[in-house]
């Protein structure tokens, strides 16, 4: 028999080997979502002898979204190791595929939960509260907030991830893959977006999440605006203030 001592100290031990959590949720994602990215991109770059994905879309929205995670989270108060861990892995079993294949993600991507966690330092009572922010996270809009304020977080966090300045990087460098793009068609896509938006902030759960969603739509539209304006008006003078020189 192992004597209580020798038990506290390989308690310890096992305690002091165990992961960062942070550390093993990005390491999935990145595996998952560069094989994902290559298979359908179907063309990779090799960078020091290993193909890398020409640019991966989910790493890049996952990225955006566990930022505005660790914003949030302290000004309503939520649990930041729920949000974030939940933010790393709402997408982490999604695959870039045909819209009109049943989607399934954040229910696959919460049964992936434990097995990512295991051996981890994330402690073991929360995985319940990330795995229901998980299977929560879909949809463009909401009939009812979101609770608890954890779950609320993710969503909001999620939708905010697609608007603003970084959301046009992500869907400008992930349009050519599925299908050959122009200047139009990111204006035409870019303006549709624009009135599914309106949905997104109507639905915000939270207040902070609310009132920066306001600014990133705003932010938005100025920007399909202008590009409104350089490519179907370009001789019209543009809306936009002119930058103030210092007075001479
Ligand atoms: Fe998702
Ligand atoms: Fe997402």
């Amino acid at each position: 028999m192992i004597p209580p001592k020798a038990q506290a100290k390989g308690r310890k031990l096992k305690e002091s080997v165990r992961r960062p959590w942070r550390a093993r949720c990005e390491e999935d994602l990145r595996a998952f979502t560069d094989a994902d990215s290559i298979r359908f991109w179907g063309i990779a770059h090799q960078v020091q002898g290993a193909a890398k994905p020409i640019f991966n879309y989910r790493f890049e929205h996952t990225l955006a979204a566990v930022k505005l995670g660790r914003w949030l989270c302290p000004l309503v108060d939520a649990d930041l190791d729920v949000v974030e861990c939940a933010l790393w892995l709402h997408d982490c079993r999604k695959k870039l595929k045909d819209p009109l294949t049943k989607d399934t993600h954040a229910m696959d991507a919460s049964v992936a939960v434990p097995g990512i966690l295991k051996g981890t330092d994330f402690p073991e009572a929360k995985i319940a509260a990330v795995r229901h922010a998980i299977e929560h996270h879909v949809g463009l809009r909401l009939t009812k907030k979101l609770t608890p304020i954890e779950t609320a977080c993710v969503w909001d966090c999620d939708k905010l991830s697609k608007l603003g300045a970084a959301s046009l990087i992500h869907f400008g460098c992930i349009s050519g893959a599925f299908q050959p793009i122009t200047t139009q068609d990111i204006l035409v896509r870019g303006e549709a977006w624009l009135d599914l938006c309106e949905g997104i902030v109507a639905s915000m759960n939270t207040g902070p999440g609310k009132a920066e969603a306001e600014r990133r739509l705003a932010f938005l539209q100025t920007h399909y605006q202008q590009l409104s304006h350089e490519w179907r008006e370009p001789m019209r003078a543009s809306d936009l203030e002119p930058l103030q020189s210092p007075v001479p």
